[in-house]
C-alpha cells in the first residue's frame, strides 16, 4: 500500500476569466520510505496538493488516502499519519516554543512528550529558544519551529512544502540533515522545493507538476540520464549576448550556460563567441544538472525516452 496515493486529483477555483484548474487529473502514489519531491513552477499548484492531502482544501474530483485512510472519509486517521510543514509561516503569537510544541502534541492526543520534544528542539538547532516567545523569533527560527510542531506526533509521513524558501544556509543544513536521518529510519518525505540542487542531492523519485498537471515522473537518475545534452557554461564580461544565443541560453548574471550535444556544437559556439568579440573566462563543460532537465520538461521540449 503507497503511504500517500493521489487518484485523478483535479481542483477548480472559479475565477474572473472562467474555471481555472488549479490541478487537473493528478495521479501519483508514493511509496513508503521514499524521498518524494514535487517540483514545479510558483503556480503549478503543488500547494494545493498539499493542503488536499492534509484535508485542509477539497479537491473538486479524484481520492487521496494516506497508508490507505481516504483523507475526506477517514481524516483523523489520515491526519495522524502526516505531519505538515505549511509554506506559510502560521503561529500562534502568546505562547513560547515549548508551549507551542506541548499544546500540538496535546492536538494529537500524545501526552508527556517532553522527551521527544526535547529531541526535536535539539535536532533542531532550538534548544536555547525554548523558553522564547514565538513572536520573538526570527523567521528561520519560526520555520524551524514549524518543523518541529509538524513532528510532535511522530508521523511516518512528512510533508515539507517550501521549507527552505528564504532560509540560511546554516538551518538549510541542519533541517536536511535532520529530515534525511528521519527517513533513514523509515520516515516517508514528500518534498516541494525551488533548490533544484537540493531536490536532487535528495529526492530519490521526482514528479513536475506543471499547470496543474504531472509533466514527468522518474528517479531522479533516470531524469538525470534522460537530459538531452552536457551544457557548455562561461562568464562572460558583457551583458549583449550574441542573438544566436537567444533562447537557448540559461543566463545568470556574468554567467552563460548553453546545451551542448555534441564537440561540433561547442565549436559553433566558441566561433560566434570570437565572432562578437566577447571576452569568456572559467569556460567549462559539465553534466546536465536537474535545473537544466527541469527547464527542458517546463518548457515543452520532448526529454528522451521520458514520454511514457
Ligand atoms: N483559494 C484559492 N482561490 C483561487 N485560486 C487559488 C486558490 N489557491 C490557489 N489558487 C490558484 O491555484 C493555482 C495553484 O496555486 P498553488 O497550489 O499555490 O501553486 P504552487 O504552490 O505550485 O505555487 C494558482 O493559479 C493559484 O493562484
Ligand atoms: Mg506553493
Amino acid at each position: 500500500m503507497p503511504a500517500i496515493s493521489f487518484q485523478s486529483v483535479s481542483k477548480h477555483y472559479a475565477s474572473a476569466r472562467g474555471e481555472l484548474k488549479a490541478l487537473d487529473g493528478v495521479s501519483l502514489d508514493i511509496e513508503e520510505g521514499e524521498f518524494f519531491g514535487l517540483l514545479g513552477p510558483n503556480g503549478a499548484g503543488k500547494t494545493t496538493l498539499i493542503s488536499i492531502l492534509a484535508g485542509l482544501t477539497r479537491a473538486s474530483a479524484g481520492r487521496v488516502a494516506v497508508h490507505g485512510h481516504d483523507v475526506q472519509a477517514d481524516f483523523a486517521k489520515a491526519r495522524r499519519q502526516l505531519g505538515i510543514v505549511p509554506q506559510e509561516l502560521v503561529f500562534d503569537p502568546f505562547f513560547n516554543v515549548r508551549e507551542a510544541l506541548r499544546i500540538q502534541s496535546g492536538y494529537f492526543g500524545v501526552k508527556n512528550n517532553d522527551a521527544w520534544i526535547d529531541e526535536l528542539l535539539d535536532s533542531l538547532g532550538l534548544a536555547d529558544k525554548a523558553k522564547a516567545n514565538m513572536r520573538q523569533l526570527s523567521g528561520g527560527m519560526k520555520r524551524r519551529v514549524l518543523v518541529a510542531q509538524a513532528l510532535v506526533h511522530k508521523p511516518p509521513v512528512i510533508v515539507l512544502d517550501e521549507p527552505t524558501a528564504g532560509v540560511d544556509v546554516e538551518l538549510r543544513q541542519t533541517l536536511w540533515q535532520f529530515i534525511a536521518r528521519l527517513n533513514r529510519q523509515g520516515h516517508t518525505v514528500l518534498l516541494t522545493t525551488h533548490y533544484l540542487e537540493e531536490a536532487e542531492a535528495l529526492c530519490g523519485r521526482i514528479a513536475m507538476l506543471k499547470t496543474g498537471r504531472v509533466v514527468a515522473l522518474e528517479r531522479t537518475s533516470e531524469l538525470l540520464k534522460a537530459a538531452s545534452s552536457n551544457v557548455l557554461r562561461f562568464k562572460v564580461d558583457s551583458h549583449e549576448l550574441p542573438p544566436e544565443f537567444a533562447g537557448k541560453a540559461r543566463i545568470t548574471g556574468r554567467i552563460v550556460q548553453l546545451p551542448a550535444h555534441d564537440a561540433h556544437e561547442i565549436e559553433q559556439y566558441l566561433a560566434v563567441i570570437r565572432q562578437a568579440g566577447l571576452r569568456v573566462e572559467d569556460v567549462e563543460i559539465r553534466k546536465a544538472d536537474l535545473e537544466d532537465v527541469f527547464l527542458d520538461v517546463m518548457s515543452g521540449k520532448q526529454v528522451k525516452e521520458m514520454a511514457s
